[in-house]
């Protein structure tokens, strides 16, 4: 096993585990962000450059620093290594940097975007971006491409993280999609308007990490945080049938793929599932979804009530005992 310490924390992993996942199994904010990495998905990561990390002693052999940030998603671990995240003002400095790259091309549409309330860029744009853009060339724009029955790409939102293209090289039967041209013309594409069909190609619009993939079922339909997100399954044949639906009353808005804490898919969903089966009797419905409560999602949802009422008493005790 080797030791690692992040930001004071240390743990014990076995070799070949990168920071980032070293960083996962001790948890808390001390976590770098992703916006490419899925663990689910081989050989991601290594493109966006959010996870980058300082480390500020390379190993008990060799304690020289690496004297630039790394990819923590990228990087093994060595024994006796320390790793500084949030600890260092001068990583959180870069992070920044990289946040404004990230953000040069894209538009600032997140009042309409879909993704808009479970957005990794929108998080990290509000904890490290600037309120003004310093970029004075014209920005790419693309026209709204329709990629099949089910799907919008809008390639302006696009951070190139290549996901979608692992996803569809993965889990799907057939990539008819990957990115196209190099250096800042690259895009995502088909190469002539071909239609992304494959039972599973609905999993692109769960991966995306920004508003690029959209739901043609579901897009412009409501706002994240007016929906009530429910867990629900279904017996499906071609999937496992255990998704996340989203209500409004009784109306299914949306069906996606349940989410772990870091955002990604626990289990791949059929297309059936995710855009065939918006009526509530299709479903059986467990009970509401678990958001973590620093989501604007969870937001006034009745989940959160019992630590809502809580807070409040706290508040209330410590009120009455300054008086
Ligand atoms: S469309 Fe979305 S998932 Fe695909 S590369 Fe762009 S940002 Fe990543
Ligand atoms: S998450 Fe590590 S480079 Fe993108």
């Amino acid at each position: 096993m080797l030791k690692v310490t992040i930001d004071g924390h240390s743990i014990e992993v076995p070799e070949g585990t990168t920071i980032l996942q070293a960083a996962r199994l001790i948890g808390g904010d001390i976590v770098p962000p992703a916006m490419c990495y899925y663990s689910k998905l081989k050989t991601s990561g290594g493109y966006c450059r959010t996870c980058i990390v300082k480390v500020s002693k390379g190993s008990e052999k060799d304690p020289r620093p690496i004297p630039k940030p790394v990819a923590s998603c990228r990087t093994p671990v060595a024994d006796g290594m320390e790793v500084q995240n949030k600890s260092s003002a001068d990583l959180l400095e870069s992070r920044k940097a990289v946040v404004e790259f990230l953000l040069i091309n894209h538009p600032l549409d997140c009042p309409i975007c879909d993704q808009a309330g479970e957005c990794h860029l929108q998080d990290l744009g509000f904890e490290h971006g600037l309120s003004k853009t310093r970029y004075d060339f014209t920005r790419r724009v693309f026209n709204k491409i329709d990629i099949g029955p089910y799907i919008k790409l809008h390639m302006t939102r696009c951070i190139l993280c290549y996901r979608c293209v692992k996803v569809a090289e993965q889990i799907t039967d057939g990539r008819v999609h990957g990115v196209l041209n190099r250096g800042d013309v690259s895009e995502i594409s088909t190469l002539i308007e071909n239609v992304v069909e494959n039972d599973f190609s609905g999993n692109v619009i769960d991966v995306c990490p920004v508003g690029a993939l959209t739901d043609k079922t579901w897009r412009f339909k409501s706002r994240v945080w007016f929906s009530k997100p429910m867990d629900a399954h279904r017996n499906c044949t071609k999937c496992k049938g255990e998704v996340t639906m989203w209500l409004k009353a009784d109306e299914v808005l949306r069906i996606s793929a349940r989410k772990d804490k870091w955002g990604e898919v626990e289990e791949w969903i059929c297309n059936d599932c995710r855009f065939e089966k918006k009526d509530l009797k299709d479903w059986v419905i467990e009970g509401p979804t678990a958001i973590d409560k620093h989501s604007v999602i969870s937001a006034n949802h009745y989940e959160n009530l019992s630590s809502l009422k809580l807070d409040i008493s706290k508040q209330q005790n410590q009120l009455n005992k300054k008086n």
